[in-house]
């Protein structure tokens, strides 16, 4: 059998996203062996820069995971051995035929198998994608491209960016990033459904009275603003990562665990969503706030957003499928930047028992005393079951207690970065974790008329003080729904 070489083009190496995430993840993959004996992987971004120059850039923004193990240096030399830099300009076929040379001298005559991570504007992923399949692209083996989003701002840029790849590229080239679904317990939601008889049973309108899907950071956009600003917290995580979630959260079982079967159950949840009201989406704005003699800006602040911004930080949405599973059942988003704490999780509240023989013996309100699962995707990775106990003793008094699952505790190892499962998963070319367009088409067919609706009519966003809970209308959202945001502790909600 002729060898393989697989070579992985950065298309944009010198950006934050390629320090952070792309190099550090290829060099983990390359520390936990897994990739083939004959790989190389390329910088590609326009400024001048030697191979040495990236190697000293990468070298810097790598770590081993198995801290300092004793061959951690070492591993980190050969990798960088095998990185080089190529520059060009994004839109020449003539600098991507030069790097097609130099990927070929890598490649000595070996099955080629070519990677492009575009890790750049939206504004210049069709000039990159032409120039790359016309001048670079594999003649012996595959060449796919892996790209993030924003896929377009709304329904119709989002087709516009399709139709545009799909010139170059087939649909099995391209690979549509939504990081949230490489992580280890998103990916787990699957199992924790299909392969346990006691949860998917009960996984429907019957005994699920809500379900939450929470993201909140403690840090506003410093220093992102110019992005953040013409996309919002909608377009930049409920449209994507919560909906993404939601969508595996509440999918059939499929026929099996192939890419397709998988992708066709979660259009098809989007498909069944009803349209998004207004009345049902609140939307915030952080404010500044000085809060111990520390002074926190507000999102105007930035000098990238422009003054008098609308553009929210904050989201509340009720969303519903309607189909037999779910009808009826509230789907609560929530997304948030600069709120008090990070954490990203997803809530499941049952409904009350029937008749309970035991009302009378609760310390808490009855009505929060309902069963509640919670996984808890990060930190501090936890999948847990509230349930009722008795306090031990004489007397026959109920408590609350969690049947708890702690990552931490259980499992020794580190869990891995999702951008290491989603390169492994777009190299082995196995694409149940990357967005189908007509996933992108429906969760955009959801959202884009909300949108407009929002900028059209110059919706003004509810202030919250920067590290607060968000604002209070999220909670009135909820409680429309009868439903509390089991993030909180209802007692202490502050504005
Ligand atoms: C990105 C958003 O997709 O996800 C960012 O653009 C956000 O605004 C980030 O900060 C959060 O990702 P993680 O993995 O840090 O939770």
């Amino acid at each position: 059998d002729k060898e393989i070489t697989v070579t992985i083009t950065v298309v944009g190496a010198s950006g934050d996203l390629a320090k952070k995430k792309i190099f550090p993840a290829l060099f983990a993959l390359y520390y936990e062996d897994c990739f083939p004996k004959h790989f190389t992987i390329f910088g590609y971004a326009r400024s001048n820069m030697t191979d040495a120059e990236l190697r000293i850039m990468v070298g810097k923004t790598l770590t081993c995971r198995i801290d300092k193990s004793e061959n951690c240096d070492q591993k980190m030399k050969e990798f960088l051995s095998r990185c080089f830099y190529h520059s060009g300009q994004y839109d020449s076929e003539d600098n991507f035929s030069k790097l097609d040379e130099k990927l070929k001298e890598h490649e000595a005559g070996r099955i080629s198998n070519r990677l492009f991570y575009l890790s750049i504007p939206p504004n210049i992923f069709i000039d990159v994608v032409k120039c790359a399949s016309t001048s670079a692209s594999s003649t012996s083996g595959w060449t796919r491209v892996i790209v993030e989003k924003p896929f377009g701002r709304d329904l119709e840029s989002s087709s516009a960016l399709t139709k545009g790849f799909k010139q170059y590229l087939d649909e099995d080239q391209i690979f549509r990033i939504d990081h949230y679904l490489g992580k280890e317990l998103v990916e787990n939601l699957s199992v924790l459904r299909f392969s346990n008889l006691v949860f998917e049973p009960l996984w429907s309108r019957q005994y699920i009275r809500n379900v939450q899907l929470i993201f909140s950071e403690d840090f506003g956009t410093e220093g992102r603003g110019g992005y953040f600003d013409s996309y919002g917290i909608i377009r930049d995580i409920m449209q994507n990562h919560l909906l993404q979630i939601l969508a595996l959260f509440a999918m059939e079982t499929p026929v099996s665990l192939d890419a397709e079967d998988i992708r066709n159950e979660k259009v098809k949840v989007l498909r069944s969503m009803r349209p998004l009201e207004i009345e049902n989406v609140v939307v915030g704005q952080y404010k500044g706030h000085v809060k111990g003699g520390v002074s926190y800006p507000a999102y105007t602040d930035d000098n990238t957003v422009p003054k008098g911004s609308l553009t929210p930080t904050f989201a509340a949405a009720a969303l519903f499928i309607d189909n037999a599973r779910w009808d009826g059942v509230p789907f609560l988003m929530k997304a948030g930047k600069a709120l008090h704490s990070k954490r990203a999780e997803i809530r499941v509240q049952f409904r009350h028992v029937p008749g309970n023989l035991y009302k009378n013996t609760f310390s808490v309100d009855i009505d929060r005393a309902t069963n509640e699962l919670v996984i808890r995707v990060q930190p501090d990775e936890a999948i847990y079951l509230k349930i009722n106990n008795k306090v031990p003793g004489l007397g026959m008094r109920l408590d609350r207690s969690k049947l708890n699952l702690h990552y931490a505790a259980k499992y020794s190892k580190e869990i891995p970065d999702a951008y290491e499962r989603l390169l492994l998963d777009a190299i082995e070319g196995e694409r149940r974790l990357f967005i189908r367009s007509d996933e992108l088409d429906a969760a955009w067919k959801l959202f884009t008329p909300l949108l407009k609706e929002l900028e059209d009519r110059k919706i003004h966003p509810e202030l919250y003080p920067y590290g607060s809970r968000g604002p209070v209308g999220a909670h009135y959202l909820a409680a429309k729904y009868n439903v509390r945001w089991g993030d909180i502790n209802a007692e202490n909600y502050k504005t």
